[in-house]
């Protein structure tokens, strides 16, 4: 069986190994829950984003949202990558982890006048503004402070990507972007206003995108504005395509981000428009694979209905399935033989939507490690303190070393701004 994330995680005899290292001895070392990540797994993610874009002007921006641990960032920045950030806290991590402000992207539909005057300031190349209310403020804020704030307009192209309703994105009904018909209209008003630059356009349609037409649709919809904005004698500079391309949960076959590209480019090219620099913001095709979530079990408690296996990890560490009913797969870090049994994999936390699996045939035993696959994106950075559980540590592994990349919280953190009562 090939598991989402191989080559980086594979079986070698009867241990389950991240690049050089068992995960059941690194889960020994530094206890449960424990994210992994690998770091050659996302410098190959990255490959083929690169190699497609090679030779003409191009920035790939990691999406900051999917996994923003300070090592993950700098292996993206030391690669050359810039970023996609939704908030003041986003861009406060890129600048910690040695990013650089000028290949930043500043996204999000409500960004406040602290974090649009905190990205002035730090000279952010970009912000994707989705409202003329905030290209309003923004223009309000930058002449404040004597600043000039380069915008790209993110468009709704109303496609539909085909995904899970609540990351789809794209759509008229989403919250997301200017609309179409009003794209144009937006885009004079924005070369009016003092305090505001227009140098692209962007768009982003959702995420875990397994197909490639949608991604064409909304870029032909997207060209179509470009040509009656430039008309009206605004320039525009780049073409932001977003990033949403999936990855393999379970039996999804999404394109390879080489493949996706190619084809964009082609219709760029085949539309008089390969001149323009292109971004993406890539998230989880970089980093979802390349990371397990390691839980030990602790109970078995089969029962007449349902069997539950009860780990250590939680709805509060892994949110995708309670959130989503996202499935992740679910193997054990060191292979028994003998009978599988179906089981619901529970965490501890309070909640029947604290579920990790449900209805997997596993072969276990209190004090196996498992391993939920494809949980390098939106998996710590989605993980909560419910229950007062402190979040779990991370680990970077390469080759055959390994980094702690963030402590496990102990309770005294979680509770260190909060203050008792005067008597
Ligand atoms: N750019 C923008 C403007 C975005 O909103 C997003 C993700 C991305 C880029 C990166 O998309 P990606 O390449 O990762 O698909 N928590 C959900 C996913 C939410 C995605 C939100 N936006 C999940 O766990 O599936």
């Amino acid at each position: 069986m090939t598991l989402p994330g191989a080559p980086f995680l594979a079986y070698r005899g009867q241990d389950l190994f991240m690049d050089d290292l068992s995960l059941n001895d690194l889960a020994r070392e530094h206890g449960t829950p424990l994210y992994v990540y690998s770091r050659r797994a996302m410098l190959a993610a990255l490959a083929p984003y690169q190699k497609a874009l090679q030779g003409r002007p191009h920035l790939v921006c990691f999406a900051v949202k999917s996994n923003s641990n300070l090592a993950v960032l700098q292996t993206f920045a030391r690669a050359g990558c810039g970023f996609d950030i939704v908030s003041g806290g986003e861009l406060e991590r890129v600048l910690a982890a040695g990013g650089d402000a000028g290949k930043v992207v500043f996204s999000g539909v409500g960004k406040s006048r602290r974090e649009m005057k905190q990205g002035l300031e730090a000279g952010v190349r970009c912000f994707n503004v989705e409202s003329t209310a905030e290209l309003e403020v923004l223009s309000e804020v930058a002449t404040q402070i004597g600043r000039t704030a380069r915008v790209s307009l993110r468009v709704n192209p109303d496609v539909d990507a085909g995904t899970h309703p609540y990351i789809s994105t794209g759509l008229k009904g989403n919250k997301f972007g200017v609309a179409h018909e009003v794209a144009v209209a937006t885009y004079q008003r924005a070369a009016q206003l003092p305090g505001i630059e227009v140098v692209g356009i962007d768009c982003h349609i959702g995420s875990q995108i397994t197909e490639i037409a949608p991604y064409l649709d909304a870029l032909d919809r997207v060209l179509d504005l470009v040509e009656a904005i430039e008309a009206t004698g605004v320039t525009l500079h780049h073409l932001d395509l977003g990033g949403g391309l999936g990855i393999t949960y379970t039996d999804e076959t999404p394109p390879a981000a080489d493949v996706l590209i190619a084809q964009l480019l082609a219709k760029i090219d085949a539309r008089g428009h390969g001149h323009r620099e292109i971004v993406f913001e890539p998230g989880r095709s970089l980093v979802g694979n390349a990371g397990v979530l390691l839980t030990e079990v602790m109970f078995l408690k089969p029962g007449e209905q349902k069997n539950f296996c009860v780990v250590d990890a939680a709805m509060n560490d892994l949110m995708r399935p309670a959130l989503y009913e996202a499935f992740m797969g679910i193997v054990n870090t060191r292979r028994r033989e003998g009978a599988t049994e179906v089981w619901d994999v529970v965490g501890p936390v309070c909640e029947s939507g604290d579920w990790l699996g449900r209805d997997r045939q596993l072969s276990v035993q209190p004090g196996d490690v498992l391993a939920v696959l494809s949980a390098g994106a939106y998996g710590m950075t989605m993980a909560s303190n419910y229950n007062t559980r402190g979040r779990a540590a991370e680990v970077m592994v390469d080759g055959s070393q390994a980094w702690v990349i963030r402590e496990r919280e102990v309770p005294a953190d979680l509770f260190k701004h909060e203050h008792l009562l005067p008597n």
